[in-house]
């Protein structure tokens, strides 16, 4: 409809350039430029190579955007950019465009939480959030679970990961075993052909007082450190590395525990809406189990397409449209970047 908010979303926390136009809940375009392979053989992302590219990729993407989506910069209703978590460098490139923008159009601007963007990306694809929802974000940066009365203002913590991200646990392991950074996918796919009990990996803080005292948080350096081990035993005595097993093993180990918690959130927190974002929830497995859990439990599953759930544009305009349609007031226009927004923070 031509009286909802028109918002474009611009995204640089990381190593995406993502530029994505929405109107209302409706996605018209998820333009997006990344610089992965110019990190890849360093094995993680090099903040000063992510903020080269966000410089080079910024104007062909959000020229690219609207050329798309068949819209001009004059038709914006506002300009929403992700303003934290993130690198600093990347983020600040981001936030410089959408002002440059903001000033050059005249429009207002909404600076906004990259997590918060990765829960309300699924309203373009699955409809208005149930408020509240439970989301469990699981990415290279970020494994948290988190209750959401209100995607616009208010985002509460429940629990977040004590060492590594659940992205960070695949991208380690996938370097234990050979594999090409990012990681996760080639995880997943190995993982396909192996065998998902044959190693029985542990399952860091269910069990006992940890989860008492840990109830919603994750952690996956333990893990991590279980399979190195194993691995190195194997390469020692000369044996070749079942690769799919462990890879199979692992990942059931990650995804286990993730939906366990998850569904406990629920559970307690009496919630029958669980949604998963982030790029961990591209994992096939992780998407399989939580489905059959949340059917197992009488909650309904949301999980956007894969390609929403890494970073990107739209996710951020996605997050922008919804503050206008909520009347939320915009950000000032000297609004900072926070490297390490919190999580509740959802405006800058
Ligand atoms: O959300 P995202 O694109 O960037 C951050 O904000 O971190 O997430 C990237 C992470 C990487 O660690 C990558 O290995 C992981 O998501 N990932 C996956 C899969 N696809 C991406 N992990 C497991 N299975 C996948 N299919
Ligand atoms: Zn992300």
């Amino acid at each position: 409809m031509a009286d909802e908010p028109l918002v474009l979303g611009i995204e640089t926390s990381c190593d995406e350039t993502g530029v994505g136009i929405v109107r209302g809940e409706t996605l018209l375009v998820d333009a997006v430029a990344s610089s992965v392979e110019e990190h890849a053989r360093f094995g993680g992302v090099v903040p000063e190579v992510a903020s080269r590219a966000h410089l080079e990729a910024m104007i062909p993407t959000i020229e690219r955007a609207c050329r798309e989506a068949g819209v001009g910069l004059r038709d914006l209703d506002a300009i929403a950019v992700t303003s934290g978590p993130g690198l600093a460098g990347a983020l600040l490139v981001g936030v410089a465009s959408a002002k440059a923008l903001a000033v050059a159009l005249d429009k207002p601007i909404y600076g906004v939480n990259h997590l918060a963007s990765h829960v309300a990306v699924d309203i373009v694809e699955h409809g208005p959030l149930p408020e509240p929802t439970m989301a469990m974000l699981v990415s290279g940066g970020h494994s948290s679970l988190l209750l959401v009365p209100d995607i616009t203002n208010d985002v509460r913590s429940l629990g977040a990961t004590m060492d590594d991200a659940a992205g960070e646990a695949f991208d380690k392991v996938a370097r234990v075993l050979g594999l090409p950074f990012p990681g996760g996918p080639h995880i997943d796919r190995a993982a396909r052909e192996g065998n998902r009990v044959a190693i029985d990996f542990p399952r860091g803080l269910t069990t006992g007082r940890d989860l008492e005292r840990y109830r919603f948080d994750f952690s996956f350096s333990g893990l991590k450190t279980a399979v190195s081990r194993w691995v190195e035993t194997r390469q020692r005595a000369g044996e070749t590395v079942p690769v799919a097993d462990v890879a199979a093993s692992f990942q059931e180990a990650v995804v286990d525990v993730l939906t366990r918690k998850a569904l406990l959130a629920c559970r307690e927190h009496d919630v029958d809406h669980l949604l998963i974002g982030g790029g961990v929830a591209a994992n096939s497995r992780l998407r399989a189990l939580a489905e059959e859990r949340c059917a197992k439990a009488g909650v309904t599953l949301r999980v956007p397409r894969p390609g929403l759930c890494t970073d990107n544009g739209a996710m951020v305009a996605a997050l922008g449209a919804q503050m206008v349609a909520k009347g939320r007031e915009p950000s000032e226009l000297g609004l900072p970047t926070d490297s390490s927004m919190p999580v509740e923070l959802v405006q800058a």
